[in-house]
């Protein structure tokens, strides 16, 4: 695992802008794995600068969500499907068909979860794949306790993470309850991951996951155990 220690949130978005640079340059079909809230702003608001400036182009990537809502319409203004249009996609010159998120309005949500996966493996699988990390350790919406065998799957989300994503909504009742992600085996199963964490409540899940203990209740742990993992994080207590 590799620790970048940045000093600020700009400084995080522009070294995790960086290694997805660097890996649109020598592979312009990436796979590549994406992230909502609030961590990754910033890096895309620096990939479309770089896109606009001709560095890097996304006309032949495929990008593939963690998670999205279930209930939620696609172009709900809380849905994943929306944030990643709204931060990402609208502003660069990426082919539409080649955007996948889970659909959390799938009449069979089983089949939609076994699809996806098999989807993903069909592309190729994931080249790189972005993370953000919970308070709790949640990678995706994977909150503790959940298997490190898990595939992607409907998770019930816990108050907690009910009441951080609240502010997304007009109302905390809004948050929907249930939500697919990729479960914590579909992520280990990224090539290489990146992930981004910055400010005082998340230096302690950073902390967690230097002391190096492997355990489900700590989903982010897992990721102890990949080949190819970079933690750019910092902030102050
Ligand atoms: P954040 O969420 O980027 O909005 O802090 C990350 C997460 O909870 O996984």
């Amino acid at each position: 695992m590799k620790w970048i220690e940045v000093n600020s949130y700009d400084e995080m978005s522009n070294v995790a802008a960086h290694i997805f640079t660097e890996q649109l340059q020598a592979k312009p079909a990436s796979i590549l794995g994406l992230a909502t809230g609030g961590s990754p702003v910033g890096m895309y608001k620096e990939l479309v600068k770089r896109q606009q400036a001709g560095d890097i182009s996304f006309k032949e990537v495929t990008t593939f969500n963690l998670d999205e809502y279930v209930g939620l319409e696609q172009n709900s203004p809380a849905s994943y499907w929306t944030f990643m249009h709204e931060n990402l996609f609208n502003h660069v010159d990426i082919n539409e068909e080649k955007i996948h998120l889970p659909n959390g309005k799938a009449t069979d949500l089983e089949a939609e979860c076994v699809a996806y996966d098999a989807q993903i493996a069909e592309a190729g699988g994931i080249d790189l794949q972005l993370l953000g990390i919970g308070v709790n350790g949640h990678i995706g919406f994977n909150e503790p306790g959940t298997s490190f065998d898990s595939l992607t799957n409907i998770v019930e989300l816990t108050e907690s993470t009910r009441t951080e994503n609240a502010i997304y909504f007009d109302n905390p009742e809004a948050v929907p309850t249930h939500a697919i992600t990729m479960g914590i085996q579909s992520i280990m199963n990224a090539r290489a991951i990146v992930l981004i964490a910055f400010g005082e409540k998340k230096l302690e899940a950073i902390e967690k996951l230097k002391g190096g203990e492997v355990t489900e209740a700590f989903p982010a742990s897992r990721l102890l155990n990949h080949p190819n993992v970079t933690i750019i994080y910092g902030g102050t207590k």
